[in-house]
């Protein structure tokens, strides 16, 4: 018997992040900061998943995978997700996802998965392990979210194909096993927010990212002079000529932690050309050290209080699976199963 009782009537949001290491500050641009913003709305009943079954379709160890989840759910604390407000847990600790994955295999053709640009980079990026999980993981992934029902989805442009397919999912299940229940599932949208790109400081056209070496971004933990270092190897010259991309990153990360003020003077600067990089640099520095000043103090604390965010990690589990359940036994009855 499918029945649907909303206790509360706020949309439902739900993200995802990879246990891929410590947060950087391009990952906090992208992601983080609009989840704790949403949060702290009241608008929305949150959902924040550490998304270790999608990291096995990577390179990992066992023993990384591990340190990685917990690493992560510690810095999201940190950051400001608050489990008052939101649910957040391990992926892992919700297995019914896999279930619904499965029965989502089944109604979705390959030659949608084919077609993601995710799943096409992922491949050129380890040719050496390109395993079925790599195909399959944005059918995980619709999985995540509507497992939830979840109404929106906050995410940068590089999951929008991800989010598409979620809601063709949705169609094709509600099309072919709901008829009775239309729109069991949720259409699920995008909420695209304005996201800076962030660029790598060293090799500036591209997106800063840990693949390419810890000295070309800015984790949150980092300490005043390790923020100072790496910034003053940061490339500001231009290739060709034009506008340096490198400067134009450290002027879009002013921008985002540094005053208005200071923002626009170094703008002014950079276009009467009496701009000194050494300056900028040092803006730059003192600002993202400044804006995670907190963030350093309350991850410390949270480091000695492991024991801590396990047991809030769990008690996120234990709610998301109350709700996951419930789905996985509405979702068993109209596909036909058990
Ligand atoms: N695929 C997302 C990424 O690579 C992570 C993710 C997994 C996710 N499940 C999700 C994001 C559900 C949003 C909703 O960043």
């Amino acid at each position: 018997m499918v029945r649907r009782t909303m206790k509360t009537k706020k949309p439902i949001i739900l993200s995802g992040i990879q246990p891929t290491g410590n947060l950087h500050i391009g990952n906090y641009l992208g992601a983080i900061k609009h989840w704790v913003d949403l949060q702290n709305s009241n608008k929305y009943n949150c959902y924040f998943v550490i998304v270790d079954y999608h990291a096995l379709t990577g390179n990992q160890t066992a023993a990384e995978r591990h340190a990685n989840s917990m690493n992560v759910a510690t810095e999201l604390l940190a950051a400001g997700i608050d489990p008052k407000k939101s649910t957040l847990f391990v992926q892992s600790a919700v297995p019914e996802c896999t279930e619904l994955a499965w029965i989502f295999n089944t109604i979705t053709p390959v030659s949608e998965l084919n077609r993601m640009t995710q799943f096409k980079d992922k491949s050129e990026h380890q040719e050496k392990n390109i395993n079925a999980g790599l195909l399959t993981y944005p059918i995980l992934q619709a999985a995540d979210i509507l497992l939830y029902h979840g109404n929106f989805v906050p995410v940068g442009q590089d999951q929008v194909q991800h989010v598409e397919l979620t809601r063709d999912i949705a169609r094709w299940f509600n099309n072919r096993y709901s008829s009775t229940h239309p729109g069991y599932f949720p259409e699920t949208k995008v909420l695209l927010t304005e996201i800076p790109k962030v660029m790598s400081l060293l090799e500036p056209t591209k997106k800063m990212s840990k693949s390419h070496g810890l000295n070309t971004v800015i984790e949150l933990r980092d300490e005043p002079e390790e923020i100072a270092q790496k910034l003053k190897k940061a490339i500001t010259a231009s290739a060709g000529g034009g506008e340096a991309p490198g400067v134009s990153n450290l002027l879009t990360l002013l921008k985002h932690f540094g005053s208005k003020q200071d923002f626009s003077a170094f703008l002014k600067a950079e276009k009467d050309g009496s701009i000194r990089y050494g300056d900028l640099k040092n803006a730059v520095g003192m600002a993202i050290t400044h804006h995670f000043a907190d963030f350093r103090k309350r991850r410390v604390e949270l480091m000695k209080k492991q024991s801590q965010v396990k047991k809030i990690i769990a008690e996120g589990a234990n709610h998301a699976r109350s709700t996951a359940q419930k789905t996985m036994k509405e979702v068993r009855a109209l596909v036909g199963i058990a």
